[in-house]
C-alpha cells in the first residue's frame, strides 16, 4: 500500500476518477492489475531490494527474519516445496541449495525472468512456473511444503481460494507457511515516519486499496484481511494453525523498506507469519 491521500468516499474533489480509491476489485481485475504492476516494476523493485533479498537467501519480511534463523519450514532436504508468489525466486534458490525439490510460481513473467537470470548466474536454476496462486497448475498432494514471503496473498481478491488451492496441492500433514503485512497496519497511513504511527482508517474496513488510471481501470490493488478473517479462511480450507509469528524489529536493522521502518517497527508489528498444517 502506498500512502493514502484519498478521502473515505473515494471521490476526488472537482470530479473525475480519483487516482486512489477504496472500492471493490474482483479477482480478474485484481490479477490483471498485479500482473501489470509487477511486470512494470520488476526491475526497479529488484534494484531497490535485491541486495537485501540476496540471490539465494530466504528472508521472510522487511524485519529481516531469515528461514536459516527461524526454521519455520523444518528440515527441507528431499522435500517437495512450492513457493507461491516467488517473485525472483530468492527463497526457492535457498531451498534448492538445501536439497529441496522446489518449484516457484508467480503471476509476473518479468519477475520470473529476473529469477531465471539470477539463478543462471549463481548456478541454482530452479523450475519456475507462471500462474495465478488462486488456480495452481499442480496435481493434488504434489508437495510436502508450501511457503510464501509476501507473495500473492496481499494482492488477491479471493485469498480463501488460494488457501483452498494450497491445501489441495499439499499432501496430508503438509505444511504451509506464509508472511503477509500484519493486519493491524491497515489502520495506519503507509508512511515510515511519525505520521505512520497514528491510526487513521478502520481495521474492519475490508474495501481494497486501489490505484487506478483516468479510465477507472485498476493499476495496483491490495486486499485486507483481519486476523480473524485469515484464521477463518485457513480453517475453512482444512488447515490447523500451528503458530503465528510476529517478528520484532531487530536493533541492527536500520533499513527502511516502504512503510516498514525501525521507527514503526519498535511500536507496531509489521509482519504476520502464519504457520499451518493440513
Ligand atoms: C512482494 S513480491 C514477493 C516475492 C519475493 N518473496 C520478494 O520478496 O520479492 C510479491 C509477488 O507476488 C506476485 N503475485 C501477485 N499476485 C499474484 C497472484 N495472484 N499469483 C501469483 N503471484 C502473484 C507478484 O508478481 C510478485 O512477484
Amino acid at each position: 500500500m502506498t500512502s493514502g491521500g484519498y478521502d473515505e468516499s473515494g471521490a476526488r474533489s472537482g470530479g473525475g476518477t480519483p487516482p486512489v480509491a477504496r472500492r471493490p476489485s474482483d479477482p480478474a481485475e485484481s490479477a490483471a492489475a498485479s500482473r501489470g504492476w509487477w511486470d512494470a516494476q520488476a526491475a526497479d523493485y529488484l534494484e531497490e531490494h535485491g541486495v537485501f533479498l540476496g540471490d539465494a537467501r530466504f528472508v521472510w519480511c522487511p524485519e529481516g527474519l531469515s528461514e536459516s534463523d527461524a526454521g519455520l519450514l523444518g528440515d527441507v532436504a528431499g522435500r517437495r516445496v512450492l513457493e507461491v508468489g516467488c517473485g525472483a525466486a530468492q527463497c526457492a534458490r535457498w531451498l534448492c541449495a538445501r536439497g529441496a525439490d522446489v518449484v516457484g510460481l508467480d503471476l509476473s513473467m518479468a519477475m520470473l525472468r529476473h529469477g531465471r537470470q539470477i539463478g543462471l548466474g549463481c548456478g541454482l536454476d530452479v523450475p519456475l512456473v507462471q500462474g495465478d496462486a488462486a488456480r495452481l497448475p499442480f496435481t493434488d498432494g504434489a508437495f510436502d511444503l508450501a511457503c510464501s514471503a509476501y507473495g500473492a496473498l496481499p494482492f488477491v481478491a479471493d485469498s480463501a481460494a488460494v488457501m483452498a488451492e494450497v491445501a489441495r496441492v499439499l499432501r496430508p500433514g503438509g505444511r504451509w507457511v506464509f508472511a503477509v503485512t500484519h493486519p493491524v497496519r491497515w489502520s495506519f497511513p503507509d508512511d515510515p515516519g511519525p505520521a505512520g504511527l497514528v491510526a487513521r482508517d478502520s481495521y474492519f474496513d475490508r474495501r481494497p486499496y486501489v490505484e487506478q488510471g483516468p479510465d477507472g481501470v485498476a493499476t495496483y490493488v491490495e486486499h485486507h484481511r483481519t486476523l480473524g478473517d485469515r484464521v477463518r479462511e485457513l480453517v475453512g480450507a482444512g488447515f490447523r494453525l500451528v503458530d503465528l509469528v510476529e517478528p520484532e524489529w531487530p536493533e541492527d536493522n536500520t533499513r527502511t523498506w516502504g512503510q516498514w521502518s525501525p521507527l514503526r517497527g519498535r511500536v507496531i508489528p509489521g509482519t504476520a507469519i502464519f504457520v499451518c498444517e493440513v
